[in-house]
């Protein structure tokens, strides 16, 4: 009766898209570089829209598809790592815009781009003491406020976004791992994001593959009885490297950060309301969601559609 279920999904963007050749005129880099070293060729960046409202209208538009009120909702996280303020979190300013239940929890949660998954793991326990039959999953960041065009290594990479998952608890196949590795080295931000890239890569190269296999041994499965690797869309390349180290076809990974960039703790949220709007996922599909990020954190989770 535990696993937890993705009943619904949405999505909400800004309305500004970016393309590479775009940033070329702020910075010295090019289509051909970004796009070649990491498969990106545009991504979202706010121009007024705040974080919290894109996480209520992907919400918004995730309890719409499956019908369901606000007064059903037991808990709302928000994965992110920009909330728009350091207080109140988004998720407090998303149970006022969709008039959430006041006696339901509501917190952001901030795990880095592994955050979506974290806060999957967490909603199962909310839920397990909840009255109420559903939780909102929400992966919203904006992060384009922590890029500058001084440092090209990392701004032509992020991007905007919020992805919502309406979820319940039922007979399904469910198991989540989780990890983390404190460092302060490799992937940090203040005002502005600092990052070793090659460091990153080699990071999320290995533990992708890592993730995946051990979750799918510790429930007697295989690549076979996967229809898709979700993975944090963070570089194409990476999902290449991991797909090679696990023997597995390229094209069990879904990817689309070709027109997000990487959305961090939005990634994963999104590319499921791609798969789930586009009927590429149907009842009984079984797949494994996997992020990693700074922390360092690392993740994945099991699921049945
Ligand atoms: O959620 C996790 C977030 N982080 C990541 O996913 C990052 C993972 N790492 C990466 O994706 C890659 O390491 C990058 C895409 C960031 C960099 O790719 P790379 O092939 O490792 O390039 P590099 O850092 O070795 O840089 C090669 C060259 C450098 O020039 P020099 O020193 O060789 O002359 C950079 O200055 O590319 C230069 N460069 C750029 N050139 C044009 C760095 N950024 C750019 C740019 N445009 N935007």
């Amino acid at each position: 009766m535990n696993g937890l279920h993705i009943v619904s999904t949405g999505r909400a963007l800004p309305a500004h898209s970016v393309t590479n050749d775009e940033l070329s005129r702020h910075m010295d880099t090019s289509d051909e570089w970004i796009s070649s070293r990491t498969g990106i060729r545009s991504r979202y960046f706010c121009d007024g829209e705040h974080g919290h409202t894109l996480a209520a209208a992907a919400a918004r538009e995730a309890m719409g598809r499956a019908g369901v009120g606000a007064d059903e909702i037991g808990a709302c996280i928000v994965a992110t790592f920009s909330p728009d303020y350091t207080v109140p979190a988004n998720a407090c300013l998303v149970q006022a815009e969709l008039g959430l239940p006041e006696d339901a929890p509501a917190f952001d949660m901030n795990a880095g781009c592994t955050g979506f998954l974290y806060a999957l793991h967490t909603m199962r326990g909310l839920l397990m003491q909840s009255k109420r039959k559903y939780g909102l999953v929400i992966g919203a960041e904006v992060i384009s406020k922590y890029l500058t065009y001084d440092d090209r290594s990392t701004a032509v990479l992020f991007g905007d976004g919020a992805g919502a998952v309406l979820v319940t608890l039922g007979e399904y196949l469910w198991d989540c791992q989780l990890g983390v590795r404190g460092n302060r080295e490799i992937l940090w931000a203040d005002e502005h994001i600092h990052m070793d890239g090659s460091a990153v890569f080699r990071f999320a190269s290995e533990m992708v593959p890592v993730c995946v296999s051990e979750i799918l041994a510790r429930n007697s499965l295989t690549l076979a009885d996967l229809r898709w690797i979700v993975p944090h869309q963070a570089n194409r390349r990476i999902i290449e490297h991991a797909a090679k180290r696990l023997g597995a076809p390229i094209d069990l990974f879904y990817q689309n950060m070709d027109h997000y960039g990487n959305t961090s703790a939005a990634s994963v949220p999104l590319a499921l309301d791609e798969l789930a709007s586009g009927g590429l996922l149907q009842p009984g599909d079984q797949f494994v969601c996997v992020a990693f990020g700074t922390g360092l954190t690392w993740g994945s989770a099991l699921l049945e559609w």
